[in-house]
């Protein structure tokens, strides 16, 4: 139990590295209706894809330390392509070896747990986030200890990590997103990474010369019939985010088959 002193103690450092304050949290939209949305999203996902990598039992997972090391040298190229131990795909995470590597990791939109479980036999610390209960049922139950899976509506449970944590990383998320929820996501990355701390984005661009599925401007409302649509931003707009929300931006990479801008932001206090 914490004291008065210590919560104290612990509002007054939060103000010191963070721009946003703790009722930050309670502004995120965290109804029922987006938990179910997306729990019917997952139902839907595990009867059309192969349910085998997201059920995967990765709770004992530990990977040799001379791999764990060369993992720590890789590029965001090399990490992207990374399959990390059979019974897996490649990674699929723009995001360099060495901000992974014994670093305390989170993910919003972790889903159950595809990248959370394997990165969590690399970090010291995982924290994955997400709308979907069914989702993070899983999560919890295929995972490694290091790991820890927090609903968006836990309030108390998110400020537990404020300021802590090194990095974001974001796999087939940021795509879904319309221009407002990159905004508040961003602001609770701020809010949660330490200073310098670095989100990495996997924005949609699409290439015109493959077929293209549902997708929406940025700035345009979510679509209540397709979560799993695509929301494109321009370059400009990705500026802006970063702008809005306390970031500033150290990379872009264009990938034009995957139709991905993945972005590099850097917390700014
Ligand atoms: C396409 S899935 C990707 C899941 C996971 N990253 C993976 O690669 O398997 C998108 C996930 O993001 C979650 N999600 C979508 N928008 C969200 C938001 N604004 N906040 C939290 N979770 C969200 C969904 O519930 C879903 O689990």
């Amino acid at each position: 139990m914490l004291t008065l002193q210590l919560v104290n103690q612990k509002v007054q450092h939060l103000m010191s590295v963070n721009t946003y304050t703790p009722d930050f949290i309670t502004s995120i939209p965290a109804s029922s209706l987006e938990t179910q949305r997306w729990d019917k999203e997952w139902i839907v996902y595990l009867n059309t894809e192969d349910p085998k990598p997201f059920l995967f039992d990765a709770s004992q997972l530990r990977l040799e330390d001379q791999f764990i090391e060369q993992i720590k040298n890789l590029s965001s190229e090399e990490i992207f392509n990374l399959t990390v131990c059979e019974g897996f795909t490649s990674l699929k995470t723009w995001v360099n070896g060495s901000d992974l590597v014994g670093k305390r990791v989170m993910e919003v939109g972790c889903g159950p747990a595809f990248l959370g479980k394997q990165l969590g036999a690399i970090a010291s610390k995982y924290l994955g986030i997400d709308y979907s209960q069914l989702a993070l049922s899983i999560a919890r139950l295929v995972s490694p200890p290091t790991c820890d899976y927090v609903h968006m509506s836990e309030h108390n449970r998110l400020l537990e990590y404020a300021g802590s944590m090194d990095t974001m990383v974001s796999r087939f998320f940021f795509i879904h997103q319309n221009f407002d929820n990159a905004l508040w996501v961003l602001k609770l990355a701020h809010f949660l990474l330490k200073p310098k701390g670095i989100v990495s984005a996997d924005f949609y661009q699409g290439n015109l010369e493959i077929p293209q599925g549902v997708v929406f401007p940025a700035k345009t409302s979510l679509s209540q019939e397709y979560p799993s649509c695509g929301f494109e931003f321009t370059n400009a707009e990705i500026e802006e985010l970063a702008k809005l929300s306390g970031f500033s931006i150290t990379s872009m990479n264009k990938d034009t088959e995957m139709q991905r801008l993945f972005v590099r932001f850097e917390k700014q206090v």
